[in-house]
C-alpha cells in the first residue's frame, strides 16, 4: 500500500498540497513502463483516462481519440432527444470495425447529395445500394467516393454512378460472418484491392461489410480500447431518473454500447435501481456509479449494490467549472477523498470484491510554467492515490476534438474554447438540470459556471505527450505500472 504522510492522514488536500517522492533507483527506460488499468471490474484499458460526459467535452469525436489512444469516452446527455445521443453512440461503433453489421445502404434513385449526407453525418463515403434502399431487399451495386468525386450535380441519381453488382466483389456470410473469421474477409479484401467488401447471404441482401480503412486503423493505434467484434468501445452518461434512464439505456443497448455512467453529482438512491435493472436486462453492460467522496459513501453503496456496480465515481465539487464547494458548502479537496474512497474500497475487496475508482475532476496540467493554477502530475498523483482511472473535462475541453468552436481571446490574447459546468444555468437551459435533480424546480440554483479553457490543438498530438509525461513520472519513481505505484507510492505534503 501506498505510504501517506502522517502529516496527511485525516487532513484534507488537493493534488496541490502533495508531492511523490522517489526512492528507488530506476534501471529502466520510460517505454517500458505499462499504463494498463481497469476502468470497470472487468474492461481494461491501456491509458487511465476517461473524457467526461459533458457536453463541451464529449460526443462521438472525443470518444473515438480516447478510445483509440486506449483510454473511455463517456457521451454526455444534454441533448434535446435521445436519438440525438445514440447517433454519436453508432459514430463511435462505426468509427472502426471489424465486420460492420447494419451497415448504412442507399437505394439506386438516392443522389449524390445522399451520399455526402452520410459522410457528413457518420464520416465515410462507401455505401451499398440495394433495391429499396432497406436491407431487406437485394443488392445493387455499391458507391464509394471514387464515384462521387468529380460529380458536380447533387441531384445525380446513385443508379448512374454506382458499380453494379454485377461488377462487384462479394463475400459470401457463410464464409466469414457464420464462421466469424474476420481474417478470410481481410484475405479478400487486401487480393482484390478493394476500399470495401460487401458480404451476402444466400438470398443476395447485404449482412455486413468490412473496410479496408479499418484494417490500416487497427495497425495505427495499438492502444484502442476495442470490443470482441474490433469496435471501439463508449461508453454513455444516462440521469439517475429511473423512467428516461430506462428508455436510454436500451436504445443505447441496440446502437452496441458498452457501458453506462449513472450520472449525479452526488450518487442518488434511484441509480441502484436503475443499476439493478440494467443488471437483470443487460448484463454484458457495465455499470459506474457516482459521485461520493467519503469511506462512508463508498461502503453504503457496496452494502447495498455492489454486484450492481462495476466502478465508482469519486468527486464532488473539485472540477474547474464547478462552484458547488462555494455555494452549496459541500464537497471536498480531491486528492484526500480519491484516496480515503479509494482506502474504504481496498479494505472491503475481500468481503465485496474489487471495485475500481474513477478520480472525477480537477485535474490540471501547466500551461504557462510557473503559473499558480497550473499542477503537473496530477494524473500521476491520482492514480498513485488509488484510482485506476483519471476523468477529465477542462483538460480535454480545449481540444479540436471536443464540441465547440475555437476562438481568439483578445483579453488572454490567445486561442481559447468554451468550457462549461452541467451544473451552470447555460447547460441548465438545455436538459442538464436533471444531474443536479433539480429539473422541476423553479428557483434553479447553478453549480456550475461557464469558462474559457486554452485552446490545445489536436488531440491526437495531445494526448499522448500526456501519456509520455505519466509514463516518464512513473520510471522517475521507478515503478513499472500503476500497480507498483498504489503499492509502494512515497505521499508527502508540500509546504502551503
Ligand atoms: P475538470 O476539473 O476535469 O472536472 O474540469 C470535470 C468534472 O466536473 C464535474 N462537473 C461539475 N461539478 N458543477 C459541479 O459541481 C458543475 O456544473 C459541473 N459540471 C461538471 C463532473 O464530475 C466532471 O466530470
Amino acid at each position: 500500500m501506498a505510504k501517506l504522510h502522517p502529516d496527511l492522514q485525516n487532513k484534507e488536500f488537493w493534488y496541490k498540497d502533495i508531492t511523490l517522492i522517489p526512492n528507488r533507483l530506476p534501471d529502466f527506460e520510460r517505454d517500458r513502463v505499462d499504463l494498463t488499468t481497469y476502468f470497470t471490474k472487468r474492461l481494461k484499458l491501456k491509458t487511465p483516462f476517461v473524457s467526461s460526459p459533458m457536453d463541451t467535452v464529449t460526443e462521438g469525436e472525443m470518444a473515438i481519440l480516447m478510445a483509440l489512444l486506449g483510454g473511455i469516452g463517456v457521451i454526455h446527455y444534454n441533448f434535446l432527444t435521445i436519438d440525438e445521443q445514440i447517433e454519436e453512440v453508432e459514430k463511435v461503433k462505426r468509427f472502426e470495425a471489424g465486420f460492420v453489421f447494419n451497415p448504412v445502404v442507399l437505394s439506386p434513385q438516392n443522389t449524390v447529395k445522399d451520399v455526402y449526407g452520410v459522410n457528413d453525418k457518420y464520416g465515410f463515403f462507401s455505401v451499398p445500394i440495394t433495391e429499396d434502399g432497406t436491407l431487406n431487399s437485394k443488392l445493387s451495386g455499391i458507391v464509394t467516393h471514387r464515384d462521387i468525386r468529380y460529380r458536380k450535380d447533387m441531384e445525380t441519381k446513385l443508379k448512374e454512378v454506382m458499380t453494379p453488382r454485377e461488377k462487384l466483389i462479394v463475400a459470401k456470410k457463410s464464409e466469414t460472418v457464420d464462421k466469424n473469421d474476420l481474417q478470410a474477409a481481410n484475405g479478400i479484401l487486401r487480393k482484390n484491392n478493394l476500399d470495401t467488401l460487401i458480404i451476402i447471404d444466400i438470398d443476395n441482401r447485404v449482412v455486413a461489410l468490412v473496410a479496408d480503412s479499418d484494417i490500416r486503423k487497427n495497425e495505427q493505434f495499438p492502444l484502442a480500447t476495442k470490443d470482441e467484434n474490433k469496435q471501439l468501445r463508449t461508453f454513455i452518461a444516462a440521469e439517475s431518473r429511473f423512467k428516461i434512464a430506462k428508455e436510454r439505456i436500451g436504445k443505447g443497448y441496440d446502437a452496441g454500447l458498452n457501458g453506462v455512467i449513472i450520472d449525479a453529482s452526488v450518487v442518488f438512491k434511484e441509480q441502484l435501481e436503475i443499476a439493478k435493472y440494467c443488471k437483470e436486462n443487460f448484463p454484458n453492460l457495465e455499470i459506474v456509479l457516482g459521485n461520493v467522496d467519503s469511506a462512508e459513501m463508498v461502503e453504503k453503496i457496496l452494502k447495498e449494490g455492489s454486484e450492481y456496480c462495476d466502478a465508482l465515481r469519486v468527486g464532488i465539487g473539485p472540477g474547474a467549472a464547478c462552484i458547488t464547494q462555494q455555494e452549496l458548502g459541500t464537497g471536498r479537496a480531491q486528492a484526500s477523498a480519491v484516496w480515503d474512497c479509494a482506502q474504504e474500497a481496498k479494505k472491503l475487496e475481500p468481503k465485496y470484491g474489487f471495485m475500481p475508482i474513477i478520480a472525477d475532476g480537477g485535474i490540471k496540467i501547466p500551461d504557462i510554467i510557473g503559473q499558480d493554477v497550473a499542477k503537473p502530475g496530477d494524473i500521476t498523483k491520482a492514480l498513485a492515490l488509488g484510482a485506476q482511472t483519471v476523468m477529465m473535462g477542462s483538460l480535454l475541453a480545449g481540444l479540436d476534438e471536443s464540441p465547440g468552436e475555437k476562438e481568439f481571446d483578445y483579453e488572454e490574447n490567445k486561442m481559447v474554447k468554451k468550457y462549461r459546468g452541467m451544473g451552470s444555468i447555460e447547460a441548465m437551459e438545455k436538459r442538464g438540470a436533471l444531474r443536479y435533480g433539480i429539473e422541476k424546480m423553479r428557483i434553479k440554483i447553478p453549480e456550475g459556471k461557464v469558462i474559457k479553457v486554452p485552446y490545445r490543438g489536436s488531440g491526437y498530438d495531445f494526448i499522448p505527450e500526456l501519456i509520455a509525461g505519466i509514463k516518464q513520472s512513473l520510471q522517475k519513481q521507478g515503478f513499472k505500472n500503476i500497480k507498483e505505484l498504489q503499492e509502494e507510492a512515497d505521499i508527502r505534503p508540500l509546504p502551503k
